[in-house]
């Protein structure tokens, strides 16, 4: 490359601020990143990044014996001290709540109780484990109810966001294991979520992808909004699940390949982020034989996300819910620093992909990136 001009020249100084070999990013912490860039040609920029690893917890590991009183069942203890402190403390939140009012309706057909004893940190038990320890979300038929797991974010305003989880999930056919984005609306036609869900009773290479509602208010499916994918790896195996709920579309991905993406009623507003392990009994949990459980394992969790900085309670629960907190907004947009963590090889640590965005764009979008990128290729030709 010769400096001919002083447009290249210019354009070669980019280059070095914009981009440098993959291998050679530099491991970040996140207070020096402005913002996070996901991969993918539908690339977006958050402002935060969230890890939660559940590897090496060993002193946590505490497995609850089942509880077969359903009243019992929902008054029981944190499983371990892990749950009382930061960071799990300040954003997640282990639900207690019942189906109850859905079972006088006549949606379920089995009375299920959230339980704390079903929300715990387990040793890894594999054959060479790749870790110590994980998070384990498990329900379980007893004679008369289904125990079941769950916990949701304390904050209520990501808007927009790249989650990921490594996580598998095993056992017993009739259960459904759920990531998935949740606005809480008293018309159930006006809900908005984007679901992952795992059904136990299909085969192990499909998931469930949906933009809810999945039914019109005159109890018709809503085909747009549904997908019954065929993924790379079964999900009784560990895999990277990870779904990037972006303005105009949710997109879904496993071990880093697009499985599905709905645009149909993208959600729009402010939403919390749940996980859950549960079964009702009915045609689309399945009905789990008495006795049998299932377990959705997850090894890490990853959030890239924005937030409104308006943390309204939109819970659906009533037991055990913190208050939604505030989240700060960050007083200054500009993105100069930034960084990515899917070109880390550390997984949880964010690397620095551009140190000095200002020199080199003033458009603070993925087509900046984009235009950055591609002027600079152009230039080194
Ligand atoms: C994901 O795959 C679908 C279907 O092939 C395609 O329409 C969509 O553009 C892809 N999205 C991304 C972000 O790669
Ligand atoms: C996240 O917030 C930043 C800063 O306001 C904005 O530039 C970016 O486009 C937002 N990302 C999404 C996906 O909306
Ligand atoms: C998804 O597709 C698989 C394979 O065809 C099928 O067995 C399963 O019942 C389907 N699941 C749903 C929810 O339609
Ligand atoms: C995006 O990053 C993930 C790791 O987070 C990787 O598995 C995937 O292959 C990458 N996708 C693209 C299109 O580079
Ligand atoms: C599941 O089993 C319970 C009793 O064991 C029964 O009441 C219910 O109707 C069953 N549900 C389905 C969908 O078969």
């Amino acid at each position: 490359m010769a400096f001919t001009n002083p447009r290249s020249c210019l354009l070669a100084g980019l280059a070095m601020t914009v981009l440098t070999k993959a291998d050679d990013f530099q491991e970040t912490s996140d207070n020096d990143c402005d913002c996070f860039v996901t991969n993918g040609t539908n690339a977006h920029y958050f402002t935060n990044h969230k890890f939660y690893d559940f590897r090496s917890l060993s002193e946590y590991a505490n497995v609850p014996e089942p509880i077969n009183d359903p009243q019992d069942s929902s008054n029981a203890p944190l499983a371990s001290d892990y749950f009382k402190q930061s960071p799990w403390s300040d954003s997640w939140g282990i639900q207690a709540w019942d189906n109850s009012v859905n079972l006088q309706e006549g949606e379920a057909k089995l009375l299920m109780v959230n339980s704390a004893s079903n929300v715990y940190i387990g040793k890894n038990k594999d054959p060479d484990p790749a870790s110590d320890t994980f998070l384990t979300l498990r329900t379980m038929r007893h004679d008369e109810f289904q125990s079941a797991a769950e916990f949701e974010s304390i904050p209520c305003s990501y808007h927009f966001l790249s989650a990921r989880i490594y996580a598998r999930t095993v056992g017993a056919k009739g259960a459904i294991a759920a990531m998935f984005t949740y606005r809480k609306s008293d018309d159930p036609n006006l809900i908005q979520e984007a679901d992952l869900e795992i059904r136990t009773i299909d085969p192990p290479d499909t998931i469930q992808y949906t933009n809810q509602p999945s039914y019109s208010r005159t109890g018709d499916a809503v085909s747009q909004a549904t997908q019954n994918a065929t993924v790379p790896r079964s999900w009784e195996e560990w895999s990277v699940h990870r779904v990037d709920w972006n303005p105009k579309t949710t997109t879904w991905y496993v071990d880093g390949q697009n499985v599905s993406q709905i645009g149909f009623q993208t959600p729009r507003d402010p939403a919390q982020v749940i996980f859950n392990m549960w079964s009702e009994g009915t045609a689309w949990t399945g009905n789990m034989t008495r006795g049998d459980a299932a377990y959705m394992q997850i090894q890490w969790i990853e959030l890239l996300y924005n937030s409104t900085g308006d943390a309204t309670t939109n819970s659906n629960s009533n037991v055990r819910h913190a208050v939604g907190t505030r989240l700060a907004r960050r007083k200054d947009d500009a993105c100069n620093k930034v960084c990515s963590v899917d070109e880390s090889h550390k997984i949880g640590t964010a690397v620095l992909v551009v140190s000095d965005a200002s020199s080199t764009m003033r458009v603070y979008s993925p087509l900046g990136f984009a235009a950055a990128f591609l002027i600079m290729l152009f230039a080194m030709v």
